[in-house]
């Protein structure tokens, strides 16, 4: 869409409703809200606006809606799909200062947060109840309650408790037009009609602006213990995933690292993983596609009294596919071996701009999967660098592409790996969204008559595509 006129009448307007402190124009401040986390995707704004609650949020979309200025709603800016910036000199709304966290419900076990509450500041709020929300992930200190929603993030404990959508028992967003939907009494059963706050979780900020959260809290398990498995063969790690998900009721984590990616991760942290051999041969290398490459598992059980004879006794059954095991119980020991997962992401991206892909596969393709991508990269672009890791408790794989000394890789690798992941029955965003990255691949996943339903949905909330009008949904034709 074409978006409306700035001038100094609609800046006042705003000024008014949220103080001139927080309308921003100054290129040199904006210019921070206009790139994403992995800087792949930048772009400008003319105008970033910071609302403190939902009444300023409803009246500054008011405003906006008016003057048909397009937004791009922006949490923590971690989003890695090019969703959270403003590519198409859209405005920008910082959901950052609704940053209130109401008193945890004990008799629910629930809680409401601002939607600028960040993943750690919930945490840590719910954390004196003895209770815990039910999604982690590594940026947890910047990522927002309310990206978290409308990317419905997953992370590393949805085997678990399920993603960011499960969580959800409530919701109050502004729709486009500044209209508020307040839905956050929390009730546990609740058929009274659609579930807007179902519907907002994975929107990616293009049907709602999410301004406070209803979560569901779960009882917190302190005692923890942590393995690090070592496999010969990503068909190895799969197999004794689903034995570890079978056999381990206390399973709070399994997590995967194929041998690239523990390459550039053992770069960064400056020391090699204290089970399993690097040993130069990589699945990247291997551009015929065939077999191999080392794997490495963090499965982690956590539960209320001590879980590591469970674990270990679960570990102990797969002898047969296990080449090196670790085990850690102290907080530092398990951390140090939760590096070799947790870096991997800032090590990759110390190394260049990736291209990121995050996809999940049915539990009957994914060894073939992890093995057969190396020659789908190389074969759109002889040069890239394929790097694997993610959630393989969930089937999730995060394929992260680097390009020659810090370049990107050729953008047909995108492409080329995504249609392989449909082929093989397979989700071609699992956790990170569509954004303006995979836009072009949608189609893969769904249906025409999908799709349109889709946009029946965006134009019925958002008739003059307003908010983020160039995310998720293919352009109105
Ligand atoms: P942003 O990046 O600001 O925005 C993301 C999307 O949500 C955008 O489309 C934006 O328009 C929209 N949005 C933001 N706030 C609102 C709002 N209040 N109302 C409506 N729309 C809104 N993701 C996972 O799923 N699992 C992981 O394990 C994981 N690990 C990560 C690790 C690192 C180191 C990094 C950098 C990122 C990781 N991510 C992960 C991705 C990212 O953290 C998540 O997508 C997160 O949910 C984004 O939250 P945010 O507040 O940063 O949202
Ligand atoms: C992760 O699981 O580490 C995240 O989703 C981030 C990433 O894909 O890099
Ligand atoms: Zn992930």
């Amino acid at each position: 869409m074409s978006t409306g006129v700035i001038d100094a009448g609609l800046i006042g307007e705003l000024a008014g409703i949220v103080g001139v402190a927080h309308v921003l124009q100054d290129p040199e401040i904006t210019a921070g809200y206009a790139v994403d986390w992995t800087r792949r995707f930048a772009g400008a704004t003319p105008l970033v606006i910071r609302p403190g609650d939902t009444a300023e949020t409803a009246a500054v979309m008011g405003v906006l809606a008016g003057a048909r200025i397009a937004v791009v709603p922006q949490g923590g800016n971690t989003g890695l799909v090019g969703g959270s910036v403003p590519l198409a000199d859209e405005a920008v709304l910082s959901m950052r200062r609704l940053n209130v966290c109401e008193p945890v419900d004990e008799l629910a076990s629930q809680v409401t947060l601002g939607a600028g509450v960040t993943l750690a500041d919930a945490q840590a709020h719910v954390a004196a109840s003895g209770l815990s929300v039910g999604v982690d992930l590594a940026a947890r200190d910047s990522a927002t309650i309310g990206g978290m929603v409308a990317t419905n993030a997953g992370g590393i404990n949805v085997l678990r408790y399920g993603a960011m959508r499960a969580q959800v028992v409530g919701i109050e967003a502004v729709l486009a037009d500044g209209t508020v939907v307040s839905h956050l009494a929390g009730l546990e059963k609740d058929n009274t009609g659609y579930d807007l706050g179902a519907l907002l979780a994975g929107s990616e900020g293009t049907l709602g602006i999410i301004t406070r959260v209803r979560s569901r809290l779960h009882p917190t398990q302190p005692e923890r213990a942590t393995a690090l498995l070592a496999f010969e063969t990503a068909a190895d790690a799969v197999s004794a995933a689903a034995a570890l998900r079978r056999s381990v009721a206390s399973l709070h984590a399994l997590e995967a690292v194929f041998e690239g990616a523990m390459e550039v991760v053992s770069e960064h942290l400056g020391t090699a993983p204290p089970v399993g051999r690097i040993d130069g041969t990589s699945n990247d290398t291997r551009v015929d596609g065939s077999p191999g490459g080392g794997a490495w598992l963090i499965a982690e059980a956590a539960a209320r009294t001590d879980p590591s004879d469970e674990l270990g006794a679960a570990v102990a059954e797969l002898e047969d596919l296990v080449t090196d095991a670790a085990v850690a119980l102290e907080p530092a020991a398990r951390q140090r071996l939760w590096a070799f997962r947790e870096q991997v992401t800032e090590a990759i991206s110390a190394a260049g701009i990736p291209h990121k892909l995050d996809v999940t596969l049915p539990a009957a393709r994914l060894a073939e999967f992890v093995d057969g991508v190396p020659a789908v990269v190389h074969a759109a672009d002889p040069d890239a660098r394929p790097l694997l890791f993610g959630h393989l408790g969930d089937g999730n794989v995060h394929v992260n592409v680097l390009g020659p000394a810090g370049a990107e890789p050729a953008e047909s690798v995108d492409d080329a790996v995504l249609r392989y992941v449909a082929s093989l029955g397979g989700s071609i965003s699992a956790e990170h969204g569509i954004g303006t990255a995979k836009l072009s691949q949608l189609h893969l996943n769904r249906t025409p008559a999908e799709l349109a339903a889709f946009s029946a949905i965006k134009r019925a909330l958002d008739p003059d595509n307003i908010l983020n009008p160039n995310v998720l949904l293919p352009q109105p034709g």
